[in-house]
């Protein structure tokens, strides 16, 4: 799927910077803007982050920005936006993300558009969330020899052997999903 966002980038790159797209810079920036001062995350990542002009400038506010881009053509474009700003950029998958730190917050922009019940997306991640903290430590107690990719490839192996009961018992306790908004232009406070 990411490979059809590769033609898309320079042309995004340019509306971006000309200031034609309103949308980004008078909707959506300065809504993201707004949420960082509010939220104050020490850290962030944006997943599936295009041409990185968002986490250019979020960087301005948070000290950590981790940015995951698939596609080869938004990854290119982004790397030379992002240069000397201090993000983090990977040419990953959010599914192909292995994080080595805890984010404050994540942000994910026209990227779960496509899933059509988020509630019921939100929740099968949470759950595999608690999956993943109560038996990460024992797969690593019985098998010492598995470098961490492998405890993760086994994570997931064993997530698809449950079946949605089983998988249902994953109660995420701890896991507090505090906001989910969809931003509608509309709704949002356009600026002149
Ligand atoms: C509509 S674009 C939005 C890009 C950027 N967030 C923005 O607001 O301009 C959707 C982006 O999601 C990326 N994407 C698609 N599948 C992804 C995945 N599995 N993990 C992370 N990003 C993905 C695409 O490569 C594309 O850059």
């Amino acid at each position: 799927m990411p490979k059809r966002w590769d033609d898309f980038a320079s042309i995004r790159r340019a509306q971006i910077e000309a200031g034609m797209d309103l949308t980004f810079s008078k909707v959506c920036l300065p809504y993201y803007i707004n949420l960082v001062k509010e939220l104050r995350p020490e850290s962030l990542i944006e997943v599936g982050c295009g041409t990185g002009h968002l986490s250019e400038n979020l960087i301005n506010h948070v000290n950590t920005v981790v940015a995951i881009e698939p596609s080869e053509g938004m990854h290119a474009v982004a790397k030379q936006v992002i240069e000397g700003s201090g993000v983090q950029l990977f040419r990953l998958r959010a599914e192909g993300y292995r994080s080595t730190q805890p984010f404050d917050l994540i942000i994910s922009h026209m990227v779960l558009q496509l899933v059509d019940n988020l509630e019921l997306f939100i929740e099968s991640v949470a759950q595999f969330m608690v999956f993943c903290q109560k038996r990460r430590e024992s797969i690593r107690k019985d098998t010492p020899e598995l470098d961490d990719e492998q405890v993760e490839a086994k994570l997931k192996e064993q997530w698809g052997q449950l079946d949605e009961e089983q998988k249902s018992k994953f109660i995420p306790m701890g896991v507090d999903v505090q906001h989910i908004s969809e931003l509608i232009p509309a709704q949002a406070s356009v600026g002149q």
